[in-house]
C-alpha cells in the first residue's frame, strides 16, 4: 500500500492506494472569508490538520500503519510553506515507519490519475486556481503545449467573484449565477497558439461591473463563455497537433459543468474520446499522489530513509511539468 500526501496550497489531502484501487480520500482545505491565501496560515492550517487526516486515512482504508509500504508526496509545483509542511510530515513519517519516499510532481499526477477512468495517451486541460495547461506526452516527457500567460483560470474567476462580493471559491457561484445569464456580452478573447491569458478580461470584466451598466448573471454567463471557448479552443489546437485521440479533463475548474458540456461537444465533433475522473479526484487530493507514486515505485523510483539522498530531499516550488524525466511510460 502507498500512501500519498498533498500539500501544495490550501488542501491537505491524504489517500491510500494498493495495485491502482483507491482505499482512503481524505483532505482538509484551508479556507479564508476575505482575500486571497496566505501561504503562512495555509501552513499552520496543514500542520494542524496532518495527524489527523492520517488517523482518519487509515480508519478509511482500515489497515494499520505498518501496511504501508512507501510514502509519496507532492515536490512542486506549489506554495513554498505549505510544500515545506508537507515534506516534513513526509520525512517523520517515513522515518518512524522506516519505508521510503516517492517524490511526485503534482501536475502529473493530476494527469495519471485520469488513467482510472480509462484514458491512455491523452492531451490534458488542466485547469486549477493556480495552473492552467495543456499537457501530453511526446518525445520521451510530458509536454506542456499551451498555458496561461499569467493568472490561473481558477484564480481568475475567484478574483472576480471577489470583486462582486460573492466569497471564495468563486468557481461553483459563478457557475450557478451563469446558468440564470441570458445576455451575452461580448469580452477580450485572448488566445495565442495554445496559450491563454485571463488578466486583460479580469480588468475588463471589473470595468463592466463598476458601470452597474450589465447584471453580475449576465456577466458571469459571458466570463464563462468567453474563456471555457478559449481553453477548448486551444485543446482542440493541441490534439490536431499531437495527433492523439483523447481529451481528458482535470484542476478544479473541470468541476464546471458547461466546461466539460463544451469539451464534450468538441471531442464528438473530431472524434476524440473525452474523459472526466470523479469530481474528488478532479481538486486536489492525496489519492493522485498516492496512484503517482505506486506506478513510480513499482519501476524503482524511491528514496530510503536514512541515506544521503533522504538528506538532501528538497521541496521544488517552481518544478516545469516538461523538467520531469519520465521513467514509467
Ligand atoms: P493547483 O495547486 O493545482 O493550482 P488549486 O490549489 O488551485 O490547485 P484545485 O482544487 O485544483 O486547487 O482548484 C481550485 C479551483 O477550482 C478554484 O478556483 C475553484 O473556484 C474552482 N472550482 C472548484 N469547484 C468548482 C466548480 N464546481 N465549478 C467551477 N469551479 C470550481
Ligand atoms: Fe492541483
Amino acid at each position: 500500500m502507498i500512501l500519498g500526501i498533498e500539500s501544495t496550497a490550501h488542501t491537505f489531502g491524504i489517500g491510500i492506494v494498493k495495485n491502482g484501487k483507491i482505499l482512503a480520500n481524505v483532505k482538509d482545505s484551508y479556507t479564508t472569508q476575505k482575500g486571497g491565501i496566505i501561504p503562512i496560515e495555509a501552513r499552520k492550517h496543514h500542520a494542524k490538520v496532518a495527524n489527523s487526516m492520517y488517523e482518519k486515512a487509515l480508519k478509511e482504508a482500515r489497515i494499520s500503519e505498518d501496511k504501508i509500504k512507501a510514502i509519496a508526496f507532492s515536490q512542486g509545483p506549489g506554495l513554498p510553506p505549505c510544500l515545506l509542511e508537507g515534506l516534513k510530515f513526509t520525512k517523520q513519517l517515513s522515518s518512524k515507519l522506516k519505508v521510503p519516499v516517492i517524490p511526485v510532481n503534482h501536475c502529473i499526477a493530476h494527469l495519471e490519475i485520469g488513467r482510472l477512468t480509462g484514458s491512455k495517451d491523452p492531451v490534458m486541460l488542466y485547469v486549477s486556481g493556480a495552473n492552467t495547461q495543456i499537457i501530453a506526452f511526446a518525445g520521451g516527457k510530458y509536454r506542456i503545449f499551451g498555458e496561461t500567460l499569467d493568472i490561473g483560470v481558477g484564480n481568475f474567476i475567484d478574483t472576480f467573484a471577489r470583486y462582486a462580493g460573492i466569497g471564495f471559491p468563486g468557481g461553483p457561484k459563478i457557475s450557478e449565477l451563469a446558468k440564470k445569464g441570458k445576455k451575452y456580452i461580448p469580452l477580450p478573447y485572448s488566445i495565442k497558439g495554445m496559450d491563454v491569458s485571463f488578466s486583460g478580461i479580469l480588468t475588463n470584466l471589473k470595468q463592466k461591473l463598476d458601470s452597474s451598466k450589465y447584471k453580475l448573471t449576465d456577466l458571469s454567463f459571458s466570463l464563462q463563455e468567453t474563456v471555457f471557448a478559449m481553453l477548448v479552443e486551444a485543446s482542440e489546437r493541441a490534439l490536431a497537433h499531437t495527433g492523439k485521440e483523447e481529451l481528458l479533463l482535470g484542476g478544479g475548474v473541470a468541476c464546471n459543468s458547461r466546461l466539460q458540456e463544451m469539451c464534450k461537444i468538441m471531442c464528438k465533433e473530431r472524434k476524440a474520446k473525452y474523459f472526466c475522473p470523479h469530481q474528488s479526484l478532479l481538486v486536489d487530493n492525496g489519492v493522485m499522489i498516492a496512484y503517482l507514486g505506486e506506478i513510480m515505485f513499482k519501476k524503482g523510483i524511491k528514496i530510503e530513509p536514512k541515506t544521503k539522498k533522504f538528506g538532501e530531499l528538497d521541496i521544488l516550488p517552481r518544478q516545469r511539468t516538461d523538467d520531469i524525466k519520465i521513467m514509467w511510460r
